[in-house]
């Protein structure tokens, strides 16, 4: 009887689907957690959802840590997959803010395991700190595992990241100063690098940064005319950070991997943005790492195969921090409509006021494609309240054709011109509105612009930084 019921899910959930009537499907769902009817539709070739990337579609800060904190609660595991302590993820909870830079913003709900995956450079010192300032709000951060595959930021990383930036006459690209850059050139260049197995093995550990710091304190003594480091503080320093984190470094993969067959649901979060992605982004004003989504399967040890979707967190405008061609940028006065009241377009780790633009539909195809985005977040719409007209970018004008894939030259990019559309704005507060339908019609107009610029379906509303300013569309878990 049960076993037909199984049977019947796939046919039932999309008649659900068509219908919305969640009710029927929180009955089936509910079946389906007990294990044993789990893996007979899993056999059956049946399709779960188990496994979600959240991935920026921007340059970073569109929202990702308050959407992952959000679709959290349902979640079992929440894994970081690249970047660093670059990222500044905010959370808010009631009325306290949380600033996350390293942990996964799955942390804030008892009992979720949270994991910092292989591809992720980890400041040993600077986790810690996080970990103590969480602990010290009275967040359970136990639940924390580290890949024992994770390069380590090292303290010349940072060093050198200043020194790069400030030796540059033209061409800066405005890092967050933290090492990120330093740190994945020597993971991919091989000599020079660190990762957390070697930090826990303290003769390989003493060896290996022996010669490391010969070699840096060479670059910086000779090169940049700067002192060198202390070979013995270093060591003292870091093996007390593995010390402390040592109970948290794991074979993190085989942890993911074991919870997605068994069918928990893994919650893949991203930093940063697919512009920023050293691949995909506006290189070479990009990060060091991938955010796009290909970087949950390369960051984590996870295979592609194990994926079921792939959620793209895009701002209602564009943000941009730091140096690099942003098209549809706002360069007046006018800009402060969207930086500040709502906006509150700052960075969240370094302080720097955000550079904002129209939104720019060119960037959502793009993104939407290199990811494989199976449906978008759209956050701040809020912020557009009190807007009478709304531009929305269709197109780049450059020469004489009309560009509508986005160009990898950065020369062509600069000359393109933004095509824009104008929308009436709706001149209504949106914060209140917990449904699709609630939301002004014009709101939903300029929504399903996005949509179809995008090529994506609209899964989620975000209408203010709390968690309950959010309108579900779509359940992300069905
Ligand atoms: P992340 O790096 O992608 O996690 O984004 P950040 O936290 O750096 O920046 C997003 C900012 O927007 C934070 O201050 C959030 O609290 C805020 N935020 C998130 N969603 C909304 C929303 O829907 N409306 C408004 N007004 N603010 C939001
Ligand atoms: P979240 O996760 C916005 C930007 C920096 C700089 C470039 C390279 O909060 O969205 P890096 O220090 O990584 O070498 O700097 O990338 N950048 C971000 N911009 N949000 C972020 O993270 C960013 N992380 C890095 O400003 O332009
Ligand atoms: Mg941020």
């Amino acid at each position: 009887m049960l076993e037909d019921r199984v049977i019947f899910y796939p046919l039932i959930i999309e008649r659900i689907n068509f219908c919305h009537n969640s009710k029927v499907l929180f009955d089936f769902k509910h079946l389906l957690k007990q294990k044993k009817y789990f893996l007979v539709a899993k056999e059956r070739g049946w399709i779960f959802v188990s496994s979600v990337v959240v991935v920026g579609m921007q340059w970073g800060d569109e929202g990702k840590g308050k959407i992952t904190d959000f679709i959290s609660s349902q979640a079992d595991l929440v894994v970081r997959y690249q970047g660093g302590n670059n990222a500044g993820h905010t959370v808010a909870v009631e009325d306290k803010e949380f600033k996350l830079h390293l942990v996964p913003s799955g942390i804030l709900y008892q009992g979720t395991l949270c994991v910092l995956g292989n591809g992720v450079v980890i400041n040993p010192g600077v986790l810690l700190k996080e970990l103590n300032g969480l602990s010290k709000e009275g967040i359970d951060v136990s639940g924390l595992r580290i890949s024992d595959r994770a390069h380590v930021i090292m303290p010349y990383h940072p060093v050198l990241d200043k020194l790069d930036e400030d030796n540059r006459v033209t061409s800066k690209i405005g890092t967050t100063g933290r090492g990120i850059g330093p740190a994945y050139g020597d993971k991919y260049a091989r000599y020079d690098s660190l990762r957390m197995i070697d930090l826990l093995d303290e003769a390989v550990f003493e060896e290996r940064l022996t010669s490391i710091v010969e070699a840096k304190n060479k670059l910086l003594t000779k090169l940049y005319g700067k002192p060198g480091f202390d070979l013995t503080s270093i060591l003292t320093e870091y093996r007390e950070y593995a010390g402390q984190l040592k109970e948290m470094v794991t074979d993190t993969s085989v942890l993911i991997n074991k919870a997605i067959k068994s069918g928990q649901k893994v919650l893949f979060e991203g930093a940063q943005g697919t512009l920023l992605d050293v691949d995909h982004g506006t290189y070479p004003f990009v990060s060091s790492s991938s955010p796009s989504a290909g970087g949950a399967c390369t960051g984590t040890g996870v295979g592609p195969t194990q994926i079921n979707k792939v959620l793209g967190v895009i701002k209602s405008y564009s943000t941009r921090v730091g140096e690099g061609p942003f098209p549809t940028e706002i360069l007046d006065d006018s800009v402060s409509k969207l930086r500040d009241g709502r906006g509150r377009e700052y960075g969240v780790t370094t302080g720097r006021a955000r550079r904002c633009g129209w939104f720019d539909g060119v960037i959502g195809e793009y993104s939407a494609r290199v990811n494989g985005i199976t449906s978008l977040v759209v956050m701040k719409l809020d912020v557009l309240d009190e807007l009478e007209t709304i531009k929305i970018c269709t197109g780049y004008r450059y020469k004489n054709s009309i560009i509508k894939e986005f160009p990898a030259s950065l020369k062509t990019l600069a000359e393109c011109r933004p095509i824009y559309e104008e929308m009436p704005g709706w001149l209504t507060d949106t914060t209140k509105a917990k449904e699709w339908q609630k939301l002004p019609p014009r709101a939903r107009d300029y929504l399903q612009r996005i949509a179809e610029l995008t090529q994506t379906p609209i899964a989620m509303v975000s209408v203010g930084w709390r968690r309950d300013e959010t309108i579900i569309v779509e359940d992300v878990w069905s």
